[in-house]
Order: structure tokens, then sequence, then C-alpha cells
């Protein structure tokens, strides 16, 4: 069998499920097109997704934009820590990631490691330019985000997002409102990143602009149970985690979500359980669970909002071990960033099981003062603020873009009443990275059957689900097929009546069509039709009026 991986990357171009892009300009690296094959699985991918980690516990999904303002980045650490490792040749000034230089070497260096000793390292290994054999390098931190200028005078700086979540964070005080402040808040988005990768060489693993899905668990620090664990208790995972590693050891322990937490394994019930799913949806995407590993980042490796990150990894052949998953436990680094940037309310907060007396606060709109300052604008002040009632904690910095200055506030200290506890969220998430899965996925699913290649993909995931043929080439046969093409249209079919039938085959079993509905003569005498499974390749004779059941109880049967 010819490498997997070669194998699917031929096949993903030859029949449009992916391709690099521009290749008439020459190509532009780390950038991939789908072909509708591509666009029909990564769809099919993300409703699974969702049907693991979205559906069944009503967490909400929301579309924020892909341009981001710089202020948010700065908050959130980005643009200080958004940075790898860049080395460049000092006599043709080619640009490679410096850690990945070592590794082709045949060295190792932490992720942690600084330039300097990254060069020390390459300067050990005696490291050669692939380009000009040159042996003399620098080694610096290279930002790794899209920078850009928003507005006809780039008035405005901002990046494309390397990540989904800033755009969930930085809306999370609206999100709260709409949920009627209610924690645990979990929070999806299906979007595009965008990465500056230094020197992307790998194909579909290593791209600058990729699908993520992700999602935000927004829960409370004081009590941070997850109420769904009795599904995932006993689930057994592969850890590498960090005091195995501290060890010197790569070989993964197989425990339990539950002794994995009561031995400080993981650190949170919510990590636990969105790993536990993440083993659920790569299974159900066709990678089997002793093909997977959760690998744990040692401190210093993790990115900079992370208090404990597994990656989620998928052994690939000829590749080793792919990194398809992060898992993070994001503290309340985000949220309380951006809490400390703007001034915004981002406390979430619990009815308290008994209400407490305490000495507040209390302030409220001198109306009289905001209509003098604010002659144009005091409305919307108001409206933002919510009418004219008394409130307590910190008041805002700005109200409806204006800034709220001391006179506008009646400021007194009174008791108050207390029902809730009001704090900063903890976020808790998993991501995935859409383009690596695909390909894991694919590369799982391609198998050899008699000198062909069968893409045995999960039934739900295939792009298409039916194809539907005449035997040969004749009239009344080609009539009878293109009359159950709308029923098997609905599933996602698609009609050939080119070349010998064992040709039409080949080309639906390649791109994974689960079945295959073939008019033949005896269609014509008694009216039943032959339905072929993918992965046997046994035809049955079905009534073709029961056509479009027939096909919906074999694709739901997988
Ligand atoms: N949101 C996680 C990441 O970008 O890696």
């Amino acid at each position: 069998m010819p490498d997997r991986l070669d194998a699917v990357m031929e096949l993903a171009r030859r029949r449009g499920f992916f391709w690099p892009a521009y290749e008439t300009y020459g190509g532009s690296a780390g950038l991939y097109v789908f072909g509708d094959l591509g666009v029909k699985l990564s769809a099919n991918m993300a409703d699974l997704w969702r049907d693991i980690f979205v559906r069944p516990y009503g967490f909400m999904e929301v579309d924020t934009p892909c341009l981001l303002p710089a202020p948010i980045l700065e908050a959130s650490g980005h643009v200080s820590n958004f940075k790898d490792p860049m080395a460049e040749c000092a006599s043709c000034s080619r640009k490679y990631r410096a850690d990945h230089l070592i590794g082709e070497a045949g060295g190792k260096v932490s992720e942690a490691a600084s330039p300097d000793e990254m060069l020390a390292s390459m300067e050990g290994l005696k490291v050669r330019c692939p380009e000009c054999g040159g042996s003399s390098w620098t080694v610096r931190p290279f930002l790794t985000m899209f920078e850009t200028g928003i507005g006809p005078y780039a008035e405005g700086k901002g990046y494309l997002r390397p990540e989904t979540a800033q755009g969930i964070f930085v809306e999370f005080n609206r999100l709260l409102e709409i949920e009627r402040e209610r924690v645990p808040l979990g929070i999806a988005q299906v979007g595009r990143g965008f990465r500056n990768e230094i020197s992307p060489r790998q194909g579909m693993v290593r791209l600058r602009e990729l699908h993520m899905m992700e999602l935000e668990m927004f829960v409370d620090p004081e009590d941070a149970t997850c109420p769904y664990m009795e599904d995932v208790r006993g689930t057994r995972l592969l850890l590498l985690d960090g005091a195995r590693l501290a060890e010197g050891s790569e070989e993964p322990r197989e425990a339990s979500v539950e002794d994995a937490l009561s031995q400080g394994m993981i650190k949170t019930e919510w990590l636990a359980f969105f790993m536990a799913l993440s083993q659920r949806f790569l299974t159900e995407l066709g990678i089997p669970p002793e093909r997977q590993r959760f690998r744990e980042k040692l401190s210093g490796e993790r990115a900079h909002y992370s208090a404990q990150t597994f990656d989620h990894e998928v052994l690939m052949d000829g590749m080793g071990w792919l990194e398809v998953a992060g898992h993070a436990y994001r503290t309340d680094y985000d949220v309380a960033s951006h809490m400390k940037k703007t001034g915004a309310d981002y406390l979430a907060s619990v009815r308290l099981a008994r209400p407490t007396r305490e000495r507040r606060r209390i302030w409220s709109i001198n109306v009289g003062a905001l209509k003098a300052a604010q002659p144009e604008r005091w409305k919307e002040v108001l409206k933002e603020y919510g009418g004219i009632k008394d409130r307590t904690g910190e008041p805002p910095v700005s109200l409806a873009g204006v800034r709220v200055e001391p006179s506008f506030l009646v400021t007194k200290e009174d008791e108050v009443v207390v029902e809730t506890r009001k704090f900063v969220p903890h976020v808790v998430e998993p991501s995935f990275g859409l383009e690596r899965l695909m390909l894991a996925c694919m590369v799982h699913a391609y198998s050899r059957q008699e000198d062909r290649t069968v893409l045995k993909l999960p039934y739900r995931l295939a792009p298409v689900k039916v194809g539907v043929f005449p035997l040969v080439n004749r009239a009344e046969m080609e009539k009878t097929a293109k009359e159950l093409l709308p029923a098997a249209r609905k599933e996602g079919a698609v009609y050939d009546e080119s070349g010998s039938i064992g040709r039409r085959y080949a080309r639906i079993d390649e791109i994974g069509v689960p079945l295959g509905i073939t008019v033949d003569g005896q269609t014509l005498q008694d009216g039943t039709v032959t339905v072929r499974d993918r992965d046997t390749w046994r035809q049955e004779r079905v009534n073709a009026a029961e056509i479009p059941s027939e096909i919906r109880k074999r694709l739901t049967a997988s």
C-alpha cells in the first residue's frame, strides 16, 4: 500500500476535497482550498462536533468578526506572547522555525527555551541552512499574528484573530446578559483563525488560515463541579501527564477520568469532561482510542493564559503523533484582562443560599449634571445605564461611549441586602483545528480493497451519501435512475452514467459514498433496484418504491 498520507493528499487533490491554494500564481504556503467534497465533509464534522460538545448541554453558539482592533489582543496578552522562535540564516536571510530546524537535525528542545538557548542548540548540532548551506544564525521571537490597518487611513491597528476565543471573551458581558447571568455557561464558535507561520512546510498540517471549533466554558471558580460527570467518569484516557513527562517518560498511562481527577493528573472536572468528549468525538470520526493520547504541556510550553493544557494527539502513520486539539484551563485570565482594560462589567453572579447584609456604596446617575454636560448624548447614556435606579459596585468608566465623569454620579453609603455573589468566571476551553482533524479522519478511513481505494468514512461524515446509476446506457434505465434521484438527493446523491459500472463504483468508493443504487434490466421487469454497500460490496435487491426509507434506514444503521 502506498504511504497513506501521500495517498490521501493525492486523492484529496484529484477528487476535490482540498488542495494548496493559488498554484497558478506559484502557490502561497499554508493556504488551502476546500472543494465541494471538503466543504461537505467539514460541515459534517462540525455538525458532529456540535452533537457532542454543544447540543446535548444546551450551550450557545456565536459568530464574531475575524478582524480585531489591536487593544483587544494587547489586553489578551497575544501581542506580547503569540510568538514563535525564528532562526534567520546570516548568509541568505531565509527564515525558519528554530525548534523545527533543531528537531529535523535530530535534536530536542523545549518550547519554553529562550532564543539564546535555541541558538546554542543549533550551533551544537551544526545546523545548516536548508536553502544555502550556511551555518551562521540569529534567533529571535516572531509575532505570528497578521497585522493590518482598519479603515482607509489604517487609523486603527488591527489583527486577524489567532483564535476564535477572544471574540467570545470580549462579548462575554453581553452574552451573560442574554443568558440571564446563568453560569456555568458554554459558548461555542466555529470559524477561521489566522497564524502567520514562519515557514509552513507541512501541507495541511501547518496553516496560515485554518478552521477552528472552540468552546469557552465559563464556570464559577468556587463551584467548578461539572454536572455531567456521570457521562464520562469511567472513560479511559491515555495520558502523558506532567509527572510522567518529568520522569523523562514518553509512555502514556491509561487512567479513567475519575482516577485522573482523584490523582491530580487533571486539575478540573470540566477539563477532564471535555477531554473525554474529545476522545468520543475523535472515535466517532473513525480514529480508534488506542491511536489517541493526551499530552500535557509543561509550564513554559503552555500558552500564556493557561494553568493546565493537554494536547489531544493522533498517531499518524509516517508522521508520528499529530496534535489536533488543545484543551486548556484558562482560569480568569482572559475575562479579567478585558475587564481591566475596558472597565466593563464582565462579572457573573450566583444566588446566595442565605442573603447577607452589607454596607455598600450606592450610586445612581445625576441626570441634571449629565444633561448639562452631554446635551446631545445624555439619553443614550441613560439608556445604556438602564434608567435611574440605584446601583452598587464600581461605576462604569464609560457608558454609550461617553466617559463617566464623577459629577454624573450621586453616591451614598447604605446597608444593602446581598442576595448574590459576583465573580470573574474561570474558563475551560476545548479547541480543535478542523483541517488536521480532517486529515487524520481521512487517513484513518483510507483503505485498499482489490486494487481499489475505499474511503471508509463513518456514514454521517460521508460528503455524498448515495450514488445512482443506470447499469448501461439505455434510455429506459437512465430515465428510471433519474426518477430515483430526487429522493436520494435529499440525503446527498451523485448521478453517474459514464464508463463501466465497475469504474463508477470505484469512483464512489474512493470518496466514501456509503450506498450505490443501480437500475438494471430486472428493474424494468419487476421494479427492483440493487443497493450496494461500500464496505462489503454486497448487493441486495430492493423495491424502488422503498428506496427513500431504505436509504435512511441504512445510513442511520452505521
Ligand atoms: N484557543 C486556543 C488556541 O488558539 O490555541
